[in-house]
């Protein structure tokens, strides 16, 4: 089932999201739906708070990507109760967007290699160490279990030239692409 995406002045946005245990009511189907909208959207991650539910749950498939860089292919992971447990000195800096921000593409500066401890979808214990656009994708997503969006870090000349637009978003104003829902205000 394809779900909404809660978009930019959604409150659960903002939320620190909960961890979860391997009894969670029906997460099977939860992360099934993710994907499922997830694909049909066009990104390529999201976080379970987009799709309303503040539980520290993202899921990534970058494979899509793979033609630009070819490190991405079979970059298909479900990431749960993760946790980045060191992160390079060296940082780089990248265009993202956000399906919760519709249209808005910004530089944003990341680690350029992270090591993650996560559960899979089986709920078993994985480490990995990952680099490049891999790297930056998990950093996106794991902010939004903290109720960080990309838009957050940005420098501030552009936080002020983007404000109007993106209150205009949180108020719908934008290119309809994907069932969304709005929140009350924007923050
Ligand atoms: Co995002």
């Amino acid at each position: 089932m394809v779900l909404p995406i809660q978009i930019i002045g959604s409150e659960v946005l903002r939320k620190k999201a909960k961890t979860i245990d391997k009894d969670y009511p029906n997460l099977q189907e939860f992360i099934e739906d993710m994907y499922e909208t997830m694909y049909s959207s066009d990104g390529v991650g999201l976080a379970a708070p987009q799709v309303g539910k503040a539980i520290r749950l993202f899921i990534i498939d970058a494979s899509p990507m793979e033609e630009d860089e070819p490190t991405l292919k079979d970059f298909k992971r479900t990431f749960i109760n993760p946790k980045i447990i060191e992160a390079s000195e060296e940082k780089a800096k990248a265009e993202e967007g956000c399906l919760s921000i519709p249209d808005v593409r910004e530089d944003v500066e990341r680690h350029t290699s992270l090591t993650i401890e996560y559960f899979n979808e089986n709920f078993e214990k994985v480490t990995e160490k990952l680099e490049g656009m891999a790297a930056i994708i998990i950093q996106h997503e794991y902010d939004h279990l903290d109720g960080i969006l990309f838009t957050d870090k940005i420098s501030p000349l552009r936080k002020r030239l983007l404000k109007r637009r993106l209150e205009a978003i949180a108020k719908g104003r934008f290119v309809r692409r994907y069932k969304f829902v709005l929140g009350k205000k924007y923050r």
